[in-house]
């Protein structure tokens, strides 16, 4: 599928389904996102405003709310799509974090936040979604204030097979189908849309070759102070 044909992309199965996923299975995945915001956060500890662009039914932000180590954070949650905004409003209700995750609807190509006023956003399986890549990384970089940085972990078409068989895996028990591959981009792929976005000298992509993290890659985006 090339990038022209593309449009902003609803996840394939109901936000439900979706949650559950998100909610029971992506255990080990989740956990190495968690690993990376930790330490951005303890880098940048004057840092508030959190952003989880794209955030699906809000699982992610609800287990880093639930954390003591980053109760100094205000987060908030960006989707482009209702049903998924929805579900992530009632499962914020239920957990009663209402006063510390703000939801917010918004398009990753525009996003509607002021320049410089965001600490630290991640984003998580969102690029295969997007229209248009590269614009999206450049609202994420005007967003970001000195000292600001951006975690994009992205699943690859060239992942491992090994981490791909275990994310499928974990999908398979969740009752959601196989990751599509054709969708996700290659790592050079991923590298074009950051070339394109230039960026200068504040990204990095990482892409490990093997463990867990070898499903994806890593995009990280970080502000001079
Ligand atoms: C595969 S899900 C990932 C959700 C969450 N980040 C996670 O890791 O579980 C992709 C998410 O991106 C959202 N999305 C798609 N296009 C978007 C856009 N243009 N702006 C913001 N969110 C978008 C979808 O609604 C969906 O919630």
């Amino acid at each position: 599928m090339s990038v022209e044909q593309r449009e902003n992309m609803p996840v394939h199965y109901s936000a439900q389904i979706y949650d559950r996923f998100t909610n029971g299975f992506l255990g080990r995945f989740d956990d190495l996102l968690l690993l990376r915001v930790r330490q951005e956060v303890r880098s940048n500890p004057g840092g508030r405003r959190f952003l989880d662009a794209g955030c699906g039914t809000g699982r992610f932000l609800l287990r880093l709310a639930s954390m003591p180590e980053f109760n100094q954070l205000d987060f908030i949650g960006l989707d482009y799509f209702e049903d998924m905004l929805h579900v992530t409003r009632e499962n914020i209700q239920k957990e009663m974090f209402c006063h510390r995750i703000r939801v917010v609807h918004g398009d990753m190509h525009q996003l509607p936040f002021v320049d410089g006023s965001l600490d630290f956003i991640a984003s998580r399986s969102t690029l295969h979604h997007l229209a248009d890549p590269s614009a999206a990384l450049i609202e994420v970089r005007r967003c970001l204030a000195p000292g600001g940085v951006a975690l994009i972990h992205e699943v690859r078409r060239d992942a491992d097979p090994r981490a791909l068989e275990i994310f499928n895996r974990l999908r398979s028990q969740a009752g959601v189908e196989e990751s599509r591959s054709e969708e996700k981009y290659t790592t050079e792929e991923i590298r074009h849309f950051v070339q394109k976005a230039d960026l200068k000298g504040e990204v990095v992509v990482l892409a490990p070759v093997s463990g867990y993290a070898s499903l994806g890659c890593e995009i990280r985006i970080a502000v001079p102070r």
